[in-house]
């Protein structure tokens, strides 16, 4: 087993880095994400969400589950330990070929992707076996990014080793599961014995792997600890293909729900020398991210290897039994697996605009906006009282505040937020670089004339007079 990443062309552009560089200062001034345990220097490949990016990441995923699990009668969801018995690991193919190929610097003693370093020197590594990668290497001379030689391409396991109790010994050893999915094949017969449902049917999961990558890079996009979304789908095999494709359509869908820009969304079919080995067939969905296009999602026929490899290390029968056609068989698997923190990394690349726009006093200013879909906003309405020390314009806010607050809840509508903080145009750029969709301002007119509140579109900078009654209509458009 091989992990797909970096094996395809797809090169970090001068503007793509700057673009990088905004967002992740934007997403730690205005607490999105965190880099992970910052106060002692942090630590590589790990991530910290601040309360924004919490609620954009949750955000995600409610309207993942609703599309997967809710809206749907076939799916069963689980919550599986992290930890999982060794021989999870040793069935899966983990322990044998969980790797990716690492080169040392000779004289540094760091570490890198062998795939990685060709790719920079613009060689194509799809298909190449360790022993191609080497020869490679040799043939164009190819150095460490700090230009000394490099030693011999070797496999890596990426799978992070733990002890379980207090022995520290062979027989302690377990891992930090390195895809969810396995939580999900372990527990088919715990669902088949209490559920009993008949195929096709699928088990779906929200939660954290771990990966104990070479080379962590591109901010969330390749971390050591990242959430993933999977789904196990269970089919008779014969159904396998209109499966895939129900599945590949329903991915598609997805990105349209988190607001992702359609023309930046790729298929792409994988080659055989390029699938993981259990695979028939693999879609990756790609996007156009500001460091070059790669790996969004995945879809993938797993066949029955999985199934029959537990059924083979644990000794438990995990057949299916067709009542209908009095027929007993393993049942076969289509796996559509997301990442969580990638997606929301490109919900965030695409959404990151700057702009000019007038200021308060009419002077053109730069400006930066999360142009966020409204379903994907941690907040989808901010309202303000136009001056903070007038006690008349704070109360009526609060109350609209609270209106909107109280119907936004009741119809799962997104967050609402009060903001009296600095001074007007402060607050503007600051909903602005939050991505908040809609800012609500009262004013005297508001209170002397009842004619209403202005209503603020973070896109266009437009504002609108809009009648309290007709308030929350407008807003959840
Ligand atoms: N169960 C199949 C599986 O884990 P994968 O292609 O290795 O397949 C699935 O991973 C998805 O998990 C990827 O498409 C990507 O979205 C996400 N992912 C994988 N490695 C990641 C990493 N190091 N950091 C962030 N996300 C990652």
């Amino acid at each position: 087993m091989n992990t797909k990443e970096g094996k395809k062309p797809g090169t970090a552009a001068g503007k793509g880095n700057d673009t990088m560089e905004s967002l992740i200062s934007l997403c730690k001034r205005r607490g999105f994400i965190f880099q992970g345990s910052e106060i002692y220097g942090g630590l590589a490949g790990t991530w910290d969400y601040g309360p924004l990016g919490v609620a954009l990441k949750n955000n995600i995923k409610k309207i993942w589950w609703k599309r997967f699990v809710d809206d749907r009668d076939d799916m069963y969801a689980v919550d599986a330990a992290l930890l999982m018995n060794p021989r999870t690991w040793e069935a899966s193919g983990h322990v044998a070929g969980f790797a990716d190929p690492l080169v040392e610097d000779i004289k540094t003693k760091k570490r890198y992707r062998a795939d990685h370093l060709l790719e920079s020197a613009g060689i194509d590594v799809k298909g190449m076996s360790l022993s191609d990668m080497n020869a490679k290497i040799k043939e164009k001379g190819i150095k460490s990014p700090d230009g000394n030689a490099i030693g011999d391409v070797r496999q890596f396991n990426m799978m992070f080793k733990t002890n379980i109790g207090a022995t520290e010994d062979a027989t302690s050893i377990s891992y930090l599961r390195p895809e969810t999915a396995q939580g999900m094949f372990v527990n088919f017969k715990n669902i088949l014995d209490t559920f009993h449902p008949k195929l096709p049917f699928g088990m779906a999961q929200i939660g954290k792997a771990f990966r104990n990558e070479i080379a962590p890079r591109d901010f969330l996009f390749r971390a050591r600890e990242f959430e993933q979304m999977e789904i196990e789908y269970f089919v008779n095999p014969k159904d396998w293909e209109k499966t895939f494709d129900h599945f590949r359509d329903e991915m598609k869908a997805f990105t349209r729900d988190v607001g992702l820009t359609q023309n930046k969304v790729y298929e792409l079919e994988i080659a055989e020398a390029d699938r993981a080995f259990y695979s028939k067939r693999t879609i990756d969905f790609e996007f156009e991210w500001p460091f070059g296009r790669k790996e969004l999602y995945g879809l993938a026929y797993r066949t029955d290897y999985d199934l029959k490899q537990h059924s083979e290390f644990s000794k438990v029968d995990l057949s299916y039994f067709d009542e209908e056609k009095k027929e007993r068989f393993i049942p076969h698997c289509i796996e559509p697996s997301f990442g969580l923190d990638r997606t929301v990394l490109a919900v965030l690349t695409d959404a990151y605009q700057e702009d000019t726009m007038k200021d308060e006093d009419g002077k053109e200013e730069k400006r930066v906006f999360l142009k966020l879909a409204p379903s994907v906003a941690p907040y989808r309405v901010a309202v303000f009282p136009l001056l903070k020390n007038k006690p008349v314009l704070v109360e009526k806010a609060k109350e609209i505040y609270d209106m909107i607050k109280k119907d936004f809840n009741s119809r799962n509508l997104g967050a609402v937020t009060f903001d009296d903080n600095g001074n007007i145009g402060k607050r503007y750029r600051r909903q602005d670089e939050i991505g908040t969709p809609y800012c609500v301002t009262v004013d005297f007119d508001t209170i002397e004339k009842g004619t209403g509140v202005t209503v603020r579109d973070r896109d266009s900078g437009k504002q609108e007079r809009i009648k309290i009654e007709e308030l929350i209509a407008y807003l959840s458009k």
